[in-house]
């Protein structure tokens, strides 16, 4: 019998509060959405977690705590239905999902800078996200999925090597003839970054926590750090024989913040997008300005970043490192590996249509 698709019904995750995942994360039968105007509703063949998705789990002072939520930012579906006014993209393309939404009328938005809106929103917090079997999106935030992409690794790229490749192309301008130390080097930031400086050709260190970490990430690195077992920045002022890095991509925070800076070239730049072990770095900031160091914030990329790294990605130049695949009901295991940092790369999950 013929139903009308918004009568379907879908499985979708639900964060339905702050606490251990295995209880707060549900998966709940919903009605499928239907597309508004300018909108396309996609078959969600894979979605990305990400560490925002445990800050925002565990409970974290930038995120606004309203439940439930539906999170998945990191999206790559096939159009299933059109809406009203889309043109563009007709059933059966293969996407993925530019996850900021921006206003479009800012100055900001004018310089084409969507993440610097001060009315940006995104996918899984603000808006329904892809940890579902379907999701309406904006027909402008798609982009198309080359055919020799699997969907797999078309979702496990999207925010964290965007962001990286603004930490280092954008942001940090880092160029072939430069140093860089790359930290957290496992992470979904950390791993694209290793790859994107590794291919800029630029002399590419990276730190890790564990051995078996170290012995992935030395695919892209000139030398790998344990940091749990030495201070980094001595290990970096040996290797760089006194002088030190060019730029340091730090998205750690708290507990790395000064070594990092100890680590920098005179006149070396570092580029941040996130604090996972805590925001209040004890610093000196003499060993910042009397060594003409810079420190930028570079906390997503826009959608001319999107586009460049995805490009890359196309190429074959550079791809995201899927650790595992889960289906839709183990989500919270995912949450569980990210948490324990027991992944290199991405976990991505896969509801099934
Ligand atoms: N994913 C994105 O698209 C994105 C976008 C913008 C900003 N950010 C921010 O960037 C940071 C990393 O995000 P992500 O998604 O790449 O996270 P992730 O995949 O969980 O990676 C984080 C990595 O950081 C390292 N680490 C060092 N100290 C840590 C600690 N105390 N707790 C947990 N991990 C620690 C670990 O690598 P080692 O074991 O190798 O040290 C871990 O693999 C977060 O603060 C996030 O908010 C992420
Ligand atoms: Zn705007």
């Amino acid at each position: 019998m013929w139903v009308e698709p918004h009568q379907r019904g879908m499985q979708a995750v639900h964060l339905v509060g702050n606490g251990p995942a295995e209880e707060v994360l549900e998966v709940r039968e919903i009605p499928r959405p239907d597309p508004g105007s300018e909108e396309v509703v996609l078959d969600v063949r894979a979605c990305a977690l990400q560490h925002a998705d445990v800050f925002a789990r565990v409970g974290h002072p930038e995120i606004k705590d309203s439940f439930p939520k539906r999170p998945g930012t990191e999206i790559a579906g096939v159009v299933d239905e059109v809406g009203d006014g889309v043109d563009r993209w007709s059933p059966g393309d293969r996407v993925n999902v530019y996850h900021h939404v921006s206003c479009g009328d800012c100055e900001f938005c004018e310089r084409g800078e969507q993440t610097m809106c001060p009315h940006d929103r995104k996918f899984g917090s603000d808006f329904p996200g892809g940890l579902a079997e379907y999701v309406a999106v904006p027909a402008a935030n798609l982009e198309p999925v080359p055919s020799h992409i699997d969907m797999t690794t078309a979702a496990a790229w999207p925010s964290s090597f965007t962001t990286a490749w603004r930490m280092l192309v954008t942001g940090g301008e880092l160029r072939p003839s430069e140093t860089a130390l790359i930290l957290g080097a496992s992470g979904g930031v950390g791993h694209a970054a290793l790859q994107l400086a590794d291919r800029i050709g630029a002399e590419t260190y990276a730190t890790t926590s564990a051995d078996w970490k170290a012995e992935r990430a030395a695919t892209w690195a000139e030398a790998v750090i344990d940091y749990s077992e030495a201070p980094f920045d001595e290990r970096v002022t040996e290797l760089t024989d006194g002088r030190g890095v060019d730029l340091v991509a730090d998205h750690v925070g708290e507990e790395t913040w000064q070594q990092s800076i100890n680590s920098l070239a005179t006149g070396g730049r570092m580029v941040i997008c996130g604090a996972t072990s805590g925001p209040d770095p004890d610093i000196d900031i003499r060993s910042v300005y009397q060594r003409h160091r810079q420190i930028l914030g570079t906390p997503m990329g826009n959608r001319q970043d999107f586009r460049a790294v995805g490009r890359m990605i196309g190429r074959g130049e550079v791809s995201p490192v899927v650790d595992r695949v889960l289906p839709l009901k183990n989500v919270a295991n995912g949450h569980r590996a990210i948490e324990n940092r027991e992944v290199f790369g991405k976990v991505v999950v896969k509801p099934i249509s």
